[in-house]
């Protein structure tokens, strides 16, 4: 050995313990490959020591040989330890800094619900199809035709007034009353018997009240086939207000007009807010509206090409709105139209 570091004038212990106090100090894993580098790269000590060895001995050669394997193994095993540690310590470090303090209060996220007419269409809908019916869809803007005078509504009848509408053309208008999808699917339906319901928006010129909004929403009814009777209406009414209001409320069948049905019934509930007394809500009379309907007119069925000898049929439209406001206690309608999160917030 004493002939190795003569030589050399370096001695590898030396050496050694200078390279592992070095990568001891290293504080990130740059200076860590150049202390590696330093010590055992080309330009190194070592390579210094090893160029050398031609000048020794066979057994100064094997001896330095396997001493200079011991330090390279040694410095390796060291700086691989130190690699470690400082991938170690800069893992902890970020995952301190990304610390989440979990105690902290966190932000409240709202969350929208479907507006109560949606909910009351839902509802009709499910309680329809159950019963066999099929839902369908129709304009909202619409022919005159459709509107008016395939429901038995020619020009100029003075019936026509019962709703004040908004034209586009001469032929053209917002409709006024689902029932205009009622000569659409008659049509499609080719004389045959057909069951179905079309919930919808409709538009009047009306003065916007309590009760009254230019734009609301209906759903319309209609089944034609064979020995379809009123009691088959009054029955589906029935079953549609039970469902509705259930034994909260009452509810009266009251003979009316339309130009479409004969013979014509609307259905009145319970005013909610008086319960029959009388208020202002329903205009002194102790009940509010909610449907018209009736025996589809034979020539509402014969326009649509359907022989009356053979089918009848029963109608009806349902104001969403006012059964809305009845189930919820609602006041006025205008409060549907608003973005009024505190008040959509309840149902
Ligand atoms: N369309 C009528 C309205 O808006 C309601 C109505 C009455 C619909 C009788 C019908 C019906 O289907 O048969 O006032």
């Amino acid at each position: 050995m004493d002939e190795l570091n003569l030589k050399n004038e370096i001695n590898l212990d030396d050496l050694e313990k200078e390279a592992i106090e070095n990568l001891k100090n290293v504080q990130n894993e740059q200076a860590l490959n150049e202390v590696k580098a330093q010590y055992l790269g080309k330009k190194s000590k070592l390579s210094q020591i090893m160029a050398s060895m031609r000048e020794l001995s066979n057994d100064a050669k094997r001896a330095l040989g396997q001493k200079s394997n011991e330090f390279k193994r040694k410095v390796e095993e060291f700086a691989n330890k130190k690699r470690d540690e400082l991938i170690n310590a800069a893992v902890n470090e970020k995952l301190k800094k990304e610390e989440i303090d979990v105690t902290l209060p966190g932000k409240e996220f709202k969350t929208g619900h479907m507006h109560p007419l949606s909910q009351t269409i839902v509802e009709l809908e499910d309680l329809f199809v159950s019963m066999g019916y099929e839902v369908i869809d129709g304009n909202e803007v619409e022919e005159d035709v459709y509107n008016f005078e395939m429901l038995n509504l020619p020009k100029g009848h003075p019936a026509r007034e019962m709703q004040d509408s908004f034209y586009i053309t001469d032929n053209t208008l917002l409709r006024t009353q689902t029932s205009a999808v009622q000569a659409h699917a008659l049509l499609k339906a080719k004389g045959k018997p057909i069951k179905v319901i079309s919930p919808g928006k409709v538009y009047r010129r009306d003065n916007d009240d309590a009760t009254h909004s230019h734009q609301f929403m209906q759903c319309e009814g209609l089944v034609v086939g064979e020995n379809v009777t009123m009691a088959d209406l009054k029955g589906t009414l029935n079953i549609l207000a039970k469902k509705t209001f259930g034994d909260e409320l009452a509810i009266r069948f009251r003979p009316s007009f339309f130009p479409f049905t004969e013979p014509s019934v609307e259905v009145d509930v319970e005013c909610f807010k008086c319960h029959g007394k009388g208020c202002p809500l329903c205009k002194g009379s102790g009940w509010i509206e909610i449907l018209g309907a009736g025996m589809v007119h034979p020539n509402v069925l014969r326009m649509a090409g359907y022989d009356t000898d053979k089918y009848q049929g029963f109608a009806f439209g349902v104001g969403v709105e006012r059964i809305t406001m009845l189930r919820h206690g609602i006041d006025d309608i205008r409060t549907f139209y608003t973005d009024d999160a505190r008040f959509l917030k309840q149902f």
